[in-house]
């Protein structure tokens, strides 16, 4: 594909369900899966990331997911739950439930495009801030989230089958800097 293919950010539909999915799962295992698969994992994006999963979020009002598209492929996603109490701050109801970019695309500020349309979202929907959790090892997302305004505010722990793993809960304004 030529370099300068543009990317178009969108509002997800019910036929993107299924790319959702296997998008989801292809970044989530590649953020995560350092050592290989094991059973815990494979279970994990297995029963989260299923196309019925993604089509219900897709169709949820309480949901905005958008969509990064690159010649008719998708790149990116993001998911806002606008119902969801921060566990650091039950004040803050907006949450970015994901922000994932396939990986041969980073750097590239789709990331950055994907968060400010989401930002914007948050605000039409009345939320004054935007809280987000991020695994305490992901070092990338984290600078990526500090260099966009976010501060730590607590922690919170995230459940993979029986395993627990410490993330960052992260919030910013949601209004412009
Ligand atoms: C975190 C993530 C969403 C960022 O997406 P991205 O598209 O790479 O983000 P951007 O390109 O906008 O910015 C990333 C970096 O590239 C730099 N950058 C931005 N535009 C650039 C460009 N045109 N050329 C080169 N570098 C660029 C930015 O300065 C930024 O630097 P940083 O790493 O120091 O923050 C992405 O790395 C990702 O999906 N990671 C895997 C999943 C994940 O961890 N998600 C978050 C979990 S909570």
């Amino acid at each position: 594909m030529p370099a300068a293919d543009p990317v178009t950010i969108r509002y997800a539909e019910p036929a993107d369900a299924a790319n959702l999915a296997a998008l989801a799962i292809q970044i989530w295992l590649q953020t995560y899966a350092k050592d290989g698969i094991r059973d815990t994992l494979s279970d994990y994006v297995l029963s989260h990331y299923t196309p019925e999963r993604m089509a219900e979020y897709i169709s949820d009002p309480d949901r905005r997911l958008l969509v990064a598209e690159r010649a008719a492929h998708l790149v990116g996603y993001s998911q806002l739950h606008l119902a969801a109490a921060c566990p650091s701050d039950t004040t803050a109801r907006a949450e970015m439930e994901t922000l994932y970019v396939q990986a041969h695309f980073h750097g590239g500020g789709i990331g950055a495009a994907l968060l400010e349309a989401a930002l914007a979202q948050c605000q039409e929907a009345g939320h004054g801030r935007l809280w987000l959790t991020v695994f305490h090892g992901n070092e990338r997302a984290i600078r990526f989230y500090h260099n966009h305004g976010f501060r730590e505010i607590g922690t919170d722990d995230f459940i993979v089958g029986d395993e627990r793993h410490k993330n960052l809960v992260l919030i910013r304004r949601a209004a412009a800097f």
